[in-house]
């Protein structure tokens, strides 16, 4: 039976969803739509075996199918991501954060020193992450050792350092990187964020780390699909591992793969399982073998350069409107508004957006002072957008918008949230840019 007759409750919230997705504009960098061939492999009847294990070695009988398409995506991703010889893959992580918990467990011991961006920077969670509720954070000081809440597991099974940008770039600061890792004398250096929107020297990190004798983790979660089209620079064949997610804008369906030498995936494999997981999601990794198919195709390349094209032509809108930008602008699909002197912050204005019809996330910038959930900035991204066909045209269209909504919302931010979201939800002109936003998105409905 189908969903409809089956569970009418349910097939009625997804068709809500569905319609969100197409009446509104996703401007969360790290999502995207995914083509119809991804979602059907996706919900294919892949999801009903169980896969323990690697290619021709699982615990199970019955893996045939599963071995030959594990294979081809194997195949698949070593030639997007051009890997040398003697790289191998993991696709079964199920996700970002376990693909680089997979890694931590595979080449660190507990009590060994891990060092990543400091999160308010726009470092991971996934990089070991924590913090104090008691103490202001000291926007003096380049390095962040860690506070007394571990929030995230890394920060209790490893010593963290966090590196953070400069404070007049806001850009990686080598120099101090490389004074930091000197100093602390790390096990693993990692690279990568989910608010950077700068490229990173992936040649002077992998410099830095072997000075120190640090295995050298690039996580590029966010910016996967720009590299697999060589819009931005590659790590692969520089760092030492490579982790991402699947999801973001190398458009795959949900995952992770992770990419290193063969001697170091060997240890990945057996950290994913038994280590970590238990069966891989081997209708993600079918939803993942297209979405890879897909992006070695040359559409994928012209798309992931107008991601970038839109992302820097929106940045320079923004800042036409007196928005100040995180490094003043960017070099991928990411934007990030410094809101501070804007006469409000982050929390509302995301809201007042989605009121209008343009989802966006509040965001820490760098040398946040305020709370993560209530922060200084707004994250903006253009993958969604460049999937549903919109270029530079509609950039301008939606940057204007933007700009109104924040004047506008900006009269209530004195307002509880409660009657802040009434007063944005009555007025006339944001109802008029609601309906220019579903207008725009009846132009550039998502399709295959
Ligand atoms: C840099 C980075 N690493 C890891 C992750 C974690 O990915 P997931 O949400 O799939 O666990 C993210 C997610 O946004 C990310 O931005």
């Amino acid at each position: 039976m189908k969903l409809k007759q089956s569970d009418p409750q349910v097939f009625k919230i997804i068709k809500k969803e569905e319609r969100r997705q197409q009446s509104k504009l996703s401007m969360i960098p790290s999502e995207n739509f995914f083509s119809i061939a991804v979602r059907e492999a996706v919900g294919s009847v892949f999801m009903h075996k169980y896969a323990e294990g690697n290619i021709n070695a699982r615990y199970y009988e019955g893996n045939q199918h599963v071995d030959e398409l594990e294979s081809l995506a194997i195949n698949r991703i070593k030639k997007l991501f051009k890997l040398p010889g003697d790289w191998d893959v993991n696709v079964q992580a199920l996700a970002g954060s376990n693909a680089n918990l997979s890694v931590y467990l595979a080449v660190l011991s507990p009590g060994d020193t891990m060092m990543g961006m400091y999160l308010p920077d726009g470092g991971h969670l996934s990089h070991g992450w924590s913090y104090d509720t008691d103490k202001k954070p000291d926007p003096d000081n380049p390095v962040y050792l860690g506070g007394k809440k571990k929030v995230n597991i890394t920060s209790k099974i490893f010593k963290t350092v966090q590196y953070k940008t400069n404070p007049e770039t806001q850009v990686f600061d080598y120099k101090e990187i490389e004074k930091i890792a000197n100093k602390y004398k790390p096990n693993l250096i990692i690279t990568g964020g989910t608010a950077y929107p700068r490229e990173i020297d992936y040649k002077r990190m992998k410099t830095i780390a072997k000075k120190v004798g640090a295995l050298y983790m690039a996580d590029i979660a966010h910016e996967a699909g720009l590299i697999a089209a060589g819009v931005n620079r590659s790590p692969v064949g520089i760092a030492d591992i490579v982790t991402m997610t699947t999801h973001k804008t190398l458009r795959s369906g949900r995952g992770a793969i992770i990419l290193a030498h063969k001697d170091i995936i060997k240890k990945i494999n057996r950290a994913v399982l038994p280590g970590l997981q238990g069966g891989p999601f081997n209708n993600n990794i079918a939803g993942i073998t297209v979405g890879i198919g897909e992006a070695l195709k040359p559409s994928f390349k012209m798309y992931a350069k107008q991601v970038v094209k839109n992302a820097k032509y929106m940045a320079g809108e923004l800042k036409k409107y007196g928005f100040e930008l995180v490094s003043g602008g960017t070099d991928k699909h990411l934007i990030l508004i410094n809101l501070t002197g804007k006469g409000i912050f982050g929390k509302y204005l995301a809201r007042a957006l989605d009121i209008a019809g343009i989802v966006a996330n509040m965001n820490t910038i760098p040398g946040e002072q305020r709370s993560p959930a209530d922060p200084s900035g707004l994250r903006l991204g253009t993958p969604t957008l460049t999937t549903r066909g919109m270029k530079e045209k509609e950039m301008k269209i939606i940057a204007g918008w933007i700009a109104e909504v924040t004047e506008i919302a900006k009269k209530y931010t004195q307002l509880d949230f409660e009657k802040f979201q009434q007063k944005v939800k009555n007025d006339g002109r944001i109802k008029e840019i609601c309906r220019g936003v579903i207008s725009l998105c009846r132009h550039f409905p998502f399709k295959d």
